[in-house]
Order: C-alpha cells, then structure tokens, then sequence
C-alpha cells in the first residue's frame, strides 16, 4: 500500500494547529489532524481574549514586567519580549482572517478595540469579542482553512504515536511520520510526513475538575516523551479560579474578565475576602486568587464561593457576558441579580514538551506549538490570555522555520504498517472506565492546589500501579479513543508528580506545605529526560 506522505502533519487543529497550517500553506501539502470535530479544543472555549499591546498609554515593556511578575522569576526573558514583541502583528493578522473583536466608540465618535482586563495585567489589554473570544477566532480560522487546495483536514482521527527514525532501528533521531487510528473506520493508518508539529492542546483531563475540554488528554506531551523529547515544569498546573459550581454544569468557565469589570468574590455570607490575601484582590494573579479560594473553602467547610457582577447595569453585564449570562440563566442563575457559586478547578498546562524559539523540539522535523509546548513563555504561572498569544506567535515562527527548511534534500523512508496480529479485542470495556476515574480523582485528591511530600508519593505510588495495568492493556487488545487518551493521561500524570515532588520549594502554581516559600537557589526550570 502507498503511504500517504505530506510535507507537514499538524496534530491538532486548534490556535496553534490552524494558524501554522494557514501560514505554511502556499509552500506545502498539508494535513491537519484532530481526534474530533474540527471546532472541538480549549480554543473554541475561550472567553477573556487575547492579551496584546494596543493602547497608547499601555507598553511593550509594561506586558513583559506584568508576565515575568505572574511567572514568579521562572519566565525566559528572551521568549516573553519576543511574544509581546510580536503581539500587535499576531493580533492584525487575527483581523486579516476576519476575527471580529469588540469595539467601543469614544466621546469623540472614534470606533476602537474594547480592552479589558484580567488579573496580573496593569492595564486594559485584552482584546475579546465579547465572552467568546475563542469561538469567534477558531470560526474564523476554521473559515480560511475549508477547502484550501493544499490541506487535507482529517476529523476524528486520533494519532496514536510518532514514528521516529531510532524506532526504525537508526542512530539518529528524526520524526518521520505517525500512526492514526480513524476512530469511524476503526482502522490504524501509517502517515509519513517531512515536518510533524505537535498542536495537541493541554491535559486537563488528568483532573477529575476541569475546565478543559474532553479532548485535552496531553497526548502530544505523552507521545513526545515516548518518542525520546524531554519535557519540562510540568509541576505548573494553573487550576482557574471560578468555574460554575453546579451538579450539571461540566465545570463551565465564568471568564475573569468578569473580575476585570468589577466582579467581587464573596464567602456565604456576602463579605469580600480577596484584600485580606493580596493587594490586587479579584485581580491577583490567578494562582493567589485560586489558593485564596481553596483556603476558605477548607477553612469554613463550604462547597463554593460566590463572584458577584450584580451591582453592574444589568444592559452591561448583558452585553459584555452574554454568553456567561445565557449559559448561567440555564442553570436557573441570573447574573444580573444574583451571585455565581464558583469553584477553581484545571485550566492550563504551563509545562510541556521542550521547544526552542521556532517551536523545534528535540527530535529533529518534529515541532510542538501551543499549549502542549514549553517555551518558557509562562514560568510558574501563566498570565490570563496569554495563552492565546502564544499559539499565534510560535504557530508563526514554527511555520517560518519549517518553510526555511522545506527544499532541504530529503529520502523518504519507506515505514512500517501498524502491526495489529497480535492483539485482540478487549472482552470488557469497563477497565478503561475505572482506570480513567481513579486516576483522575488520585490526581484531584493528592496533586492539587495545595501539596505535600506525603500526598505527592502516595499519589505517584498508585499511578505507577495504574500505569502497569494500562500498558499491559493497551499491549494486548485493539486500540480505541479512550484506551489511548488513558495511556497518555496516565504518562502525564506521572510526569507532573514526579516534576512536583522534585521541586522542593513553592512557587507560582506549586504550593507544597512542606517547603512553603520560594527559594532563590531554585530559580529552575524542572527538565524530565526520557
Ligand atoms: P487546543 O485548542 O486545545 O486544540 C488541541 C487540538 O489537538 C484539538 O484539535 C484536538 O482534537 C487535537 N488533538 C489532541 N490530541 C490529539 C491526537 N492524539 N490526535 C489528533 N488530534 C489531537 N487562553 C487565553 O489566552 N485566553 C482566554 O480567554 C482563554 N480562555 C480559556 C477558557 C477555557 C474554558 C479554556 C479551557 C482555556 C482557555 N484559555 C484561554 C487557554 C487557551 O484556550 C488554550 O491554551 C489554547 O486555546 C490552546 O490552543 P491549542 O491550539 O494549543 O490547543
Ligand atoms: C478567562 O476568560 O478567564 C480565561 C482566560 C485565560 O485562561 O487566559
């Protein structure tokens, strides 16, 4: 059978994924993969916005201070100025493909971008069409990619793994293609590509909590580490803030661009506690916020808090949140007159698969963008809509760097198909199921927003058991979505423990009771080698 062979595979058709397709296309023939639906990634969820420089009394330097603040002295200086730097043209190339962000008009009839703003940010820059910034981005991208001659988009498949030139049995080591599982046909298909970026988004399913959506596994993080890539400060799980606490709502987002206009968190009986654990109060960076939060609800043995936006103009609130408005209003909350119950829950890897500055990792042709990458971008904690930014950014310069190399000479090596002769189908499901619970809920108990050495080893000692049990079923049944989506869950969580219990300090989003302050000695990141 001939292989299909691109120049570029793209894994993941997110911020990242679809904006280096579209960057890369006129010199190459592409295909775009994703486990689901096109639409369906933590991009389409987004709410805040995109965070870039555009004000005039707001600074290119004024942005690097407020990330390198946030990321608690772990952030690499060269990436940060390199991404606010390039923030204003990701942002102008956003309007190009016909994003459509929210303006305001001045007293003097002038229409410009509304900006709003978000903890650790000192001024309004964050740009956002009203509270679905990331529906309106991955629409508008989605619309540029349909039917463009060079990229073939492959929808529910799901990669299974890279295939690399050392797997083949060479010396050196070169990603040169993939296995796919088409989940319709149930059929495993070899691939072989050029240049593989990795797009994969983040891994917030590990959390029984999360804001994530279903498709967040860290199954790029996962395939990279098998396939030789080190990764790094995977310790770094930025759990939100404010996610509705209601038995029906799967964890849905209440933007902090709520507490960007205003919003106050309040206990049970109304009082306002955010001053009494930092200055900026609702607007402390998120990893204060969502301690602060964590606290009270241990200290007084309550089931949520509350944010509170009803003392705005209910025609406001309307029109800057309507989707938090409408999906609240669902659930019987009205906004406009009552507090939100919210819990934090997972929201965002910080850590992920080493990268330089062009997205390269280190397997040679193989790249990783977005939120599945370590770029040093965050540090310790991400600042709100960064996020965003940083696909953009590192999508461009990824696909820079691949069309710089694309005339190099190249042999295409001739791979081998998938091998299925000697698995069987699993007689019962129900293993993945139970697995998938118990790893998600030992993660949620024991590597949460407050650990300790105790927690962190009991919680490493079941995910190894765990991680047995899943590699001798993935060995000997026939692959499907969710015993690979748990044979990734289960190699991240590990990778965040084992990253947590090394770094014996707090800092940023790792808080452990045993080593509560920062140290200055361990101003490093934490870098796990395969
Ligand atoms: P994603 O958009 O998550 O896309 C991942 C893609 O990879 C999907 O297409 C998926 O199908 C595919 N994929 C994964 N594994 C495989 C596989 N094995 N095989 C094939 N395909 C695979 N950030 C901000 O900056 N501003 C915000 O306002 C903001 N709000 C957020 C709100 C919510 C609810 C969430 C969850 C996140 C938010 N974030 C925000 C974070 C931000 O949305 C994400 O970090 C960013 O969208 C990640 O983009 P991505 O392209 O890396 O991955
Ligand atoms: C939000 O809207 O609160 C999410 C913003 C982000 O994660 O950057």
């Amino acid at each position: 059978m001939t292989q299909p062979q691109y120049d570029a595979i793209i894994i993941g058709g997110g911020a990242a994924g679809l904006s280096l397709a579209l960057h890369l296309a006129q010199n190459a023939k592409i295909a775009v993969i994703t486990k689901g639906p096109l639409r369906e990634g933590a991009t389409y969820y987004a709410q805040g916005g995109i965070s870039a420089v555009l004000d005039a009394k707001d600074s290119v330097e004024s942005h690097i201070e407020d990330t390198q603040r946030t990321g608690a002295g772990l952030c690499d200086p060269g990436v940060v100025r390199y991404t606010v730097e390039h923030g204003r043209e990701a942002i102008q190339w956003l309007v190009e493909c016909g994003v459509d962000f929210t303006t305001e008009t001045a007293p003097d009839g002038s229409t410009h971008y509304h900006l709003t703003r978000e903890g650790g940010h000192s001024h309004r820059r964050i740009l956002h069409a009203a509270d679905a910034t990331g529906k309106e981005i991955q629409n508008s991208l989605v619309g540029q990619l349909k039917n463009h001659p060079n990229i073939d988009v492959l929808e529910n498949h799901i990669v299974v793994d890279l295939i690399t030139s050392k797997k083949l049995g060479q010396d050196e080591n070169h990603c040169v293609g993939c296995y796919v599982l088409d989940r319709e046909k149930q059929q495993v298909i070899t691939l072989a590509s050029r240049f593989t970026v990795l797009a994969t988004g983040g891994a917030g399913k590990v959390y029984l909590y999360t804001s994530n959506p279903d498709v967040s596994t860290g199954d790029g993080i996962a395939m990279a580490w098998r396939a030789g890539c080190r990764v790094a400060n995977m310790e770094f799980v930025q759990f939100h803030p404010t996610c509705l606490y209601h038995p029906k709502a799967k964890s849905f987002l209440i933007t902090e661009a709520i507490r960007g206009e205003g919003g106050i968190l309040r206990l049970p009986d109304g009082s306002r506690f955010m001053p009494n654990f930092h200055p900026d109060a609702e607007l402390a960076p998120r990893d204060v916020v969502a301690r602060a939060i964590d606290h009270e609800i241990k200290r007084l043995g309550i089931d949520c808090v509350y944010l509170d936006i009803s003392h705005q103009a209910a025609d406001f609130i309307r029109s800057h949140f309507p989707n938090v408005y409408t999906q609240c209003l669902e659930f019987g909350i009205d906004i406009t007159r009552e507090p939100i119950p919210v819990v934090p829950a997972a929201h965002y890897t910080c850590g992920g698969i080493m990268t330089n500055m062009t997205g390269q990792t280190d397997i040679c042709c193989l790249y990783a963008i977005g939120e599945t990458a370590f770029t040093g971008l965050h540090g310790a904690n991400r600042m709100a809509s960064n996020s965003l930014l940083e696909c953009l950014v590192f999508a461009k310069a990824a696909a820079e760097d691949i069309a710089a190399r694309i005339d190099e000479p190249y042999q295409a090596p001739s791979l081998p198909e998938w091998d299925a002769s000697r698995v069987t189908q699993a007689p019962e499901e129900v293993v993945i199921s139970h697995d998938w619970d118990e790893l998600r809920r030992v993660m949620w108990d024991y590597v949460g927003i407050v650990r300790t050495d105790k927690r962190l080893q009991r919680a490493l000692n079941r995910i190894q058991v765990l991680a047995r049990e899943i590699d001798e079923y993935y060995t000997s049944h026939t692959v499907n979505n969710d015993s690979l989506e748990l044979r990734n869950l289960v190699i991240v969580a590990e990778l965040i423990v084992r990253s947590a219990i090394a770094r014996k300090e707090s800092r940023g989003l790792h808080y452990t009771l045993d080593y509560p302050e920062p140290i200055s000695e361990k101003l490093q990141n934490t870098i796990l080698t395969p």
